[in-house]
């Protein structure tokens, strides 16, 4: 007899600093998922053309430069992370002040977003060979364009005064409200609430209720 087929996609989207990466953590940790952060995505990209000279101002260099590029997965615990040219970039070299200043500039690349795409979509492949019983992956446009057909689909959210207490407590400098502006407004998978998403507001909550109103809706 053929097992049932138990494996969920779970979509998990939102503006900076609203609590994805927290939360899809611990929902990994609760539901034997592998956790995927497609902001370290754009974050690594960024970083390896910054250092190879590009310029999101100068879009054809950019992507000539994502042609010498060499994307893998290495999974750490739970978390799969990208790798280029056989190296994950140290977490402080992609959440550094010129990566925060640059990131959303590339991301609005249309070239560099599709070469993220097949990338983005074969996590689910490694996560069913590693054996996880799901993916969880964080974004901006998991549930609209990556995963439009993920078994459930969340949409995170919070003021931006709790957003920033938040980036401070982390001791970094973000632009929350300029890169949000970027996000929202680009003509290639903005960052929007999918339609049929459920909204969470994130700020009234803490880190375990916000979980536990997820883990109930995925597993009623
Ligand atoms: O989640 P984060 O703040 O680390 O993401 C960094 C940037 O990457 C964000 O400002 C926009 C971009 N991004 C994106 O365009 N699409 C995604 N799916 C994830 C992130």
């Amino acid at each position: 007899m053929t097992q049932p087929n138990t494996f969920k996609i779970i979509a998990m989207d939102g503006g900076a600093a609203v609590g994805k990466s927290s939360t899809s953590r611990g929902l990994a940790e609760r539901l034997n998922l592998m956790h995927v952060d497609t902001g370290a995505h754009y974050r690594t990209l960024t970083y390896a053309l910054l250092r190879a000279g590009a310029d999101p101002a100068n879009p054809e260099k950019a992507t000539a430069a994502l042609a010498h590029l060499k994307l893998d997965t290495a999974l750490e615990d739970r978390s799969a992370k990208l790798s280029i040219d056989g190296t994950v970039p140290a977490d402080a070299d992609i959440r550094s002040p010129e990566v925060n200043a640059a990131v959303s500039g590339f991301a609005a690349l249309p070239p560099l977003r599709t070469f993220l795409f097949e990338y983005q979509r074969s996590q689910a492949d490694i996560a069913r060979a590693k054996g996880f019983d799901g993916l969880i992956m964080e974004g901006r446009d998991i549930g609209s364009v990556i995963f439009p057909d993920a078994d459930h689909r969340f949409f995170l959210h919070a003021d931006e005064a709790t957003r920033s207490a938040r980036r401070a407590q982390e001791g970094q400098t973000d632009s929350i409200a300029t890169r949000d502006q970027m996000d929202t407004t680009r003509k290639t998978a903005p960052l929007i609430c999918p339609e049929g998403a459920i909204k969470i507001d994130t700020a009234p909550r803490t880190l375990e209720e916000v979980i536990e109103t997820i883990t109930r809706i995925i597993q009623p």
